[in-house]
């Protein structure tokens, strides 16, 4: 393993960069899955980023050590531009490579949501692309989101989307419904009513399914959805619900999505860390949160002739201070082709893994990004990828 750090452009350069294209270069939309050769992707930016406050989607517990408990907008100056520095380094250990980097354009989020349904007093950030914008084929999909304090998140990558629809003839451009994400989509008094500290009630309400997010309209983050061709998994929990899954299915008719879940995991939030395709056969499952599929689907991979390997644990016990996600972040690597990823270098058990299954690994410094919205496959999302759509699961 060599380590990747090299000369970083400024923060300004990026986005510039993510203003205007390189030169002469064709933009093309297209990405099947989640590990054909990368040759252009969107890679978030931390600026103007803000503290998350808890809403009815979901409620942050930031210990009182992290100083951060209470309070809200921007994320101390320090603390962004660290994150930037990692985030910008990830575009050029990729540009080095060939890969097109595009940085969104970040928004004020230092300002209230307000809609005729609520009212929520700030926004996250453009740091995890991947939330927001599904690409399949050549079509990105900005997801409804599901959380009030991200509904205007798309503005951020619209510049870019504009963008890739000018260039690119064929791209096709959506967006799911806006959500009314009033307190109808929420059960409430959710997260009040089992103390933090009840992990095992916490566990068992999750394994019933018993989400915060009600049916009342569809919702889904772009970031529950990891593709493999013609099949479409997505995990449905606290940020997708199952009329987001009907409404993917719809909108998808040629291709077989399935709703998932994960037994176990205390915050179904994402499916990036649960179940990862690493290439054509071969998928890293999370070892403590068993897959659970419909009845007719059971042993969908291995029917196939996929091989499902467990995921080595995470090197770290705790997790970065004043990041929400979990130490399972370990998982959350990128793909840039069949043969190589690009890794969190703390990680040594998942990436001495990656290397035992024949990968190359590419280690870079990415923690001080986690609290801004995740690890590198968060961070991303892909425009183009080599390859076309492909069934890779022929029985049925
Ligand atoms: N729920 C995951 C975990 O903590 C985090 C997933 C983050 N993924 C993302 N795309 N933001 O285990």
């Amino acid at each position: 393993m060599v380590t990747n750090t090299v000369v970083l452009d400024t923060q300004e350069q990026q986005l510039e960069d993510g203003a205007t294209p390189a030169g002469g270069e064709r933009t093309v939309v297209n990405s099947w899955n989640e590990w054909d050769r990368l040759r252009h992707v969107i890679v978030g930016v931390a600026t103007k980023g803000c503290i998350p406050v808890s809403e009815p989607a979901i409620e942050y517990h930031f210990p009182a050590e992290g100083g951060i408990a209470g309070l809200s907008g921007q994320w101390p100056r320090e603390l962004i531009d660290r994150a930037n520095h990692e985030l910008d380094n990830l575009a050029a250990v990729m540009r080095k490579r060939g890969i097109r980097v595009d940085r969104p354009i970040p928004i004020d989020f230092d300002q209230p949501v307000v809609t005729p349904d609520f009212n929520h007093p700030s926004q996250i950030g453009c740091m995890p692309a991947r939330d927001v914008l599904l690409t399949v084929g050549n079509e990105i999909l900005e997801a409804t989101m599901s959380y009030r304090a991200r509904w205007f998140e798309y503005l951020a990558y619209r510049p870019l989307l504009q963008r890739y629809f000018d260039a690119d003839p064929n791209m096709v451009w959506s967006a799911a419904p806006k959500p009314r994400l009033s307190s109808a989509s929420y059960k409430k008094g959710y997260f009040e009513e089992i103390n933090i500290a009840d992990y095992d009630r916490i566990i068992a309400r999750a394994n019933s399914l018993d989400f915060v997010t009600t049916e009342a309209e569809p919702l889904f983050d772009a970031a529950d959805a990891t593709r493999c061709g013609k099949d479409i998994f997505v995990q449905h929990g606290f940020t997708t619900n199952r009329k987001g899954v009907d409404w993917l299915r719809r909108h998808f008719p040629d291709h077989r999505i399935h709703r998932v879940n994960f037994h176990n995991d205390p915050d179904p939030v994402h499916i990036d860390c649960s179940l990862v395709p690493l290439r054509e056969g071969l998928v890293l499952a999370n070892p403590n949160r068993p897959l659970v599929m419909d009845s007719h689907e059971q042993r969908y991979f291995e029917r196939n002739g996929w091989e499902v390997v467990l995921a080595a644990r995470p090197a770290h016990t705790r997790q970065m201070p004043l990041c929400y996600y979990s130490v399972w972040l370990s998982m959350n690597f990128l793909t840039v082709d069949p043969k190589t990823v690009i890794v969190e270098e703390t990680e040594v058990y998942q990436n001495e893994q990656l290397d035992r299954l024949g990968f190359e690994v590419i280690p870079i410094p990415f923690r001080n990004a986690y609290p801004f919205g995740g690890s590198i496959h968060c961070a991303t999302a892909d425009v183009y990828r080599e390859g076309k759509r492909q069934d890779y699961f022929p029985k049925q």
